[in-house]
């Protein structure tokens, strides 16, 4: 667990950027608590705290940044709250040409689309069509996402085509699975960072997180500044990765 210290970005070694950087925005709720706010007012301002993250990660040099705004157990929130996290994403998408203007931002959404409402879903395929042709950072909004679902799916897809006789059992590797996923042709997480002290996965990118390096942060995620993004990346920069080699 880290309390950062207030430093720039000079030390950084933009040689050795993670080239993927997954977030778990936590700590929205308690973060509003603090303030005498309702929770939803934690959320606003967790949304305005990742539009500076996502530019300062594009900014950067960035690759892919995937976070996780609603996994498939928020749906056990009150009414309310769903709802209001609903229409915040529902803005983000929609303003997202606006707000990331000049950015160059991929927006994609990734997590299972079934649960979703229609306008939600048109949306997504919206944003996703008007962001595709840019050249910048691609973000990946986990949206109605959970790691068992997401490799639950891809299972199903594999049978499907051993099924259909495409595909032998043997045939099954790793790449094949990971080409049912959906950040199919995506990189490995090499950065895992989750806010608000808490230690652990929460079902999120089961399979693409197998190496990365994890960082907790005890700020809530309305806290979490540029600054704060470069001090996370300097301590991935100081860890010895070595994959299971030695
Ligand atoms: C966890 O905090 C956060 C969420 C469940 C939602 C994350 C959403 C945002 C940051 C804003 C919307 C995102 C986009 C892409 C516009 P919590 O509510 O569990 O906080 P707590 O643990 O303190 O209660």
């Amino acid at each position: 667990m880290f309390l950062f210290r207030k430093r720039d970005n000079k030390d950084i070694d933009m040689s050795n950027l993670p080239q993927h950087i997954g977030i778990i925005m936590d700590g929205n709720g308690r973060w509003a608590k603090k303030r005498g706010l309702p929770r939803s007012a934690g959320h606003k301002a967790g949304a305005e705290s990742l539009k500076k993250i996502v530019t300062e990660a594009n900014n950067m040099g960035i690759e892919y940044i995937t976070v996780y705004a609603f996994s498939t157990e928020n749906w056990k929130r009150p009414k309310a709250e769903v709802d209001y996290l609903m229409n915040l994403l529902m803005d983000y998408l929609i303003n997202a040409e606006k707000t990331l203007a000049g950015e160059n931002v991929r927006i994609r959404a990734i997590g299972s689309r079934a649960e979703l409402s229609e306008e939600m879903c048109r949306q997504i395929e919206k944003t996703e069509k008007l962001t595709a042709d840019r050249s910048g950072i691609v973000m990946n909004i986990a949206l109605n996402y959970g790691g068992r679902e997401e490799l639950v799916n891809a299972t199903k897809k594999l049978c499907r085509n051993v099924a259909e006789g495409k595909l032998t059992p043997d045939e099954i590797d790793e790449e094949k699975l990971e080409q049912e996923l959906y950040t199919a042709n995506q990189p490995d997480v090499d950065l895992l960072i989750r806010t608000s002290g808490e230690q652990r996965l929460s079902n999120f990118m089961l399979w693409q997180v197998s190496y990365a390096e994890m960082v907790f942060v005890k700020k809530a995620w309305p806290d979490f500044k540029p600054k704060d993004l470069h001090e996370c990346i300097r301590i991935f920069q100081n860890r010895g990765r070595r994959f299971g080699g030695i």
